[in-house]
């Protein structure tokens, strides 16, 4: 947790064009900057950093926001990672809230860890590239194997020398201390003696989401060696193999703009698609892939196309992920690769072109896949086609989505020559015994009863704007829902037409926990509550939301000021009443709230934004009526071209959305 006063303090340092210019190019442009979309490919800058206002805003997608909410679209950074590179960025000391000494102890242990890790894929690195050996022995390897150097330098591969102690010794002269030598994994005690890990192997560093490394892969380079062929980072402080994915800091950009990851086995298979120019490319590095790893895909895209070996062991490794897959509720295709080849051998055999034609034509939905696999044997076999349909049907069980779940099944009966209805019986003997073990947690989920319209009863609000309605309302939200994840459709820009005519948007479904979804809209029109009490209360509830906390209204109390308080109060008791009234009075449908929330909030932000432009062009009617200097003119007509362009944005996506 992050004290308020340091959150303060980092909104009050941070630059978002200096910020922003570390990323993406920037050139004046009257008061503002311009530059390429990071987001989008495009031929004309449309992307717009103001430093007078803190804001960036990006036509050609429509994103826009402060300078964390740049870090949290463009880094896909939380809430508090974001908070934290910017800390790092200006220097300032991060107070944390309520740390016991304890906590405050690993916090230090793991920055010493990094600081270890960082210098130590450092000196791989100068290892690699500069020492004669190193370029001898490791980066002659590498091109042997057809790997160029930028490829190389993306990576930050290195090499390191089959000496008993080379790094240790570098390190310990640095100043680091042996203590946390060995907790980095870099250095091993034998016998009173310190002596490096990896030795005689070419390194691969293994990066966070955010391109901190956490651990290595050495890979020894003569493989008649009696000794592993890889050699890990144990697992510690920072390193846990079952929740990163090598290569994810180098593809997260592509795999976002892709709306695409494709995942592999090893080191060597991301950077040879990669540089095959498949940059949207992760490894699970070798271990059966875990709910985790999938998670953390599913923070930038729900479409994975898993590519394994053609033998056994890479087609039974596929059977398993397809499953997990399903089951976080993301689509998942397989390519399988000929018998022999693996990603990286394969790749290297067909051009470029060819190798994308390749993936485009064998790439299988995992029905497909699945059936294709077993067809063969199944054909004249009864009860083998049973066990064929009854594993896919396990498959289309694990999937969280109703709709999504008749569509598959769907698709099967029309592959496999059989009647849906026989399909969706055996669909509901799958989900009623997975129903079975997870019975208490279905309940709980069930007994929490719809959410009522947003309009109808806030309009009777005593004193109170629409807009700030609407402002309450948002409150309410983050107090009863904020920590839900919620799936909401939404458009996307993808071409402003020269001619006028209707800007092209593209329907995308993201899930998105409530309380970041609100922040980012909001951010995006620029938007600030009117009233005062509430603008507070929004940066103190979805602070703590963003960060994590869980919301205690009996903590919250001693932070508020009275009215503060009593809003809250008054809140949570409307909320106690309606759930009553509706529960006794009326015969109202109990939808379980995770149905109508997406919508709910949808419903609100919208309204709001339909304010907000309604506002904005009133402002400027008003600002036109006033005498204008020439040397405004410019700045002034710069102004209306880009409010026009945000409203032509917004007024198509409010036409498609209602
Ligand atoms: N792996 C590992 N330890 C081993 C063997 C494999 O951690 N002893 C992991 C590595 O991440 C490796 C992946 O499993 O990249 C796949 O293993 P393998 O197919 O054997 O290696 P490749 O990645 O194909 O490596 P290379 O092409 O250099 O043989
Ligand atoms: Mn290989």
């Amino acid at each position: 947790m992050i004290k308020r006063e340091t959150i303060e303090k980092i909104f009050d340092t941070a630059r978002v064009e200096e910020v922003i210019g570390d990323f993406v190019n920037l050139k004046r442009s009257g008061s503002n900057l311009k530059g390429y979309s990071p987001f989008n490919d495009e031929k004309s800058p449309s992307f717009m950093v103001s430093p007078s206002k803190q804001i960036w805003k990006d036509f050609s997608s429509g994103k826009g926001g402060n300078v964390v909410s740049f870090l949290m679209e463009h880094e896909r950074m939380t809430y508090p990672e974001a908070l934290r590179w910017l800390a790092k960025r200006y220097n300032i000391e991060i107070e944390e809230a309520e740390q016991t000494n304890e906590e405050r102890q690993k916090q230090t242990e793991r920055e010493s860890i990094f600081l270890v890790l960082d210098f130590a894929k450092n000196w791989f690195k100068t290892q690699l590239f500069e020492s004669s050996i190193g370029r001898s022995v490791g980066l002659n390897y590498f091109k042997e194997r057809g790997f160029r150097q930028e490829t190389l330098q993306i990576f930050e591969t290195g090499f390191s020398p089959d000496k008993h102690d080379a790094l240790t010794r570098a390190a310990l002269q640095k100043g680091f201390k042996e203590e946390f030598l060995i907790k980095a994994g870099i250095s091993v005690e034998r016998n009173g003696h310190l002596s490096d890990r990896f030795r005689g192997r070419i390194m691969f560093p293994i990066h966070s989401l955010s391109g901190r490394v956490l651990g290595f892969g050495g890979r020894i380079l003569n493989t008649s060696l009696k000794t592993a062929k890889y050699i890990n980072s144990p697992e510690n402080e920072v390193y846990h193999k079952s929740k990163i994915l090598y290569g994810i800091y180098q593809a997260k950009q592509s795999i976002v703009k892709q709306d695409q990851c494709i995942l592999v086995e090893g080191y060597t298979d991301v950077l040879a698609l990669h540089q095959a120019g498949l940059t949207n490319t992760v490894a699970s590095s070798g271990t059966a892939l875990t709910v985790e790893q999938i998670q953390l895909i599913k923070r930038l895209t729900p479409n994975i196309l898993v590519i394994f070996d053609g033998d056994k062991a890479g087609i039974n490794a596929a059977l398993r992920g397809i499953d997990m897959i399903l089951a976080q509720g993301m689509n998942v295709k397989v390519l399988l690769l000929p018998d022999g080849e693996d990603p990286d051998s394969f790749s290297k055999k067909l051009s470029t072109e060819n190798l994308q034609k390749f993936i485009h034509t064998n790439t299988k939905d995992f029905i497909k896949f699945k059936a294709l696999l077993l067809q063969d044997e199944a054909q004249n076999d009864p009860l083998k086609k049973g066990a064929l349909i009854r594993s896919i049907i396990q498959s289309i069980g694990k999937i969280p989505n109703a709709i999504q779940q008749e569509i598959y099944i769907k698709e099967v009966a029309r592959i496999m020559a059989i009647s849906e209805e026989v399909l969706f019986k055996e669909l509901a003997i799958v989900l009623k015994t997975a129903q079975n073990r997870s019975d208490k947690e279905a309940l709980r989920q069930r007994t929490t009863t719809t959410l009522k319209p947003v309009d109808k009863k806030a309009e009777v609000m005593p004193g109170l704007s629409r807009r700030e309605i609407l402002e309450r309302e948002i409150i309410k939200l983050l107090l009863l829902y904020g920590h839900n994840d919620v799936e909401v459709e939404e458009w996307d820009l993808k071409e402003i037409p020269e001619d006028n005519s209707e800007p092209i948007l593209e329907k995308r479904v993201r899930k998105s926990q409530v309380t970041e979804l609100i922040y980012k809209y909001l951010q995006d029109d620029e938007l600030e509550f009117s009233n005062p009490v509430f603008n507070r209360l929004f940066n103190l509830l979805s602070s703590k939301i963003m960060q994590g906390e869980i919301l205690d209204i009996a903590k919250l109390m001693p932070e508020l000021n009275e009215e503060e308080a009593k809003l809250i109060s008054d809140i949570l008791m409307e909320e106690e009443k309606y759930q009553l009234a509706n529960w006794k009075d009326r015969q109202i449908e109990v939808k379980s709230k995770t149905d109508t929330l997406g919508w709910h909030v949808m419903d609100i932000l919208l309204n709001l934004r339909r304010l907000l432009i309604q506002e904005l062009i009133k402002e400027q009617k008003e600002s036109l009526k006033a005498p204008i200097e020439a040397s405004e003119r410019i700045q002034i007509f710069n102004l209306l071209k880009d409010y026009l362009l945000l409203f032509r944005i917004l007024s198509t996506k409010l036409y498609r959305l209602a």
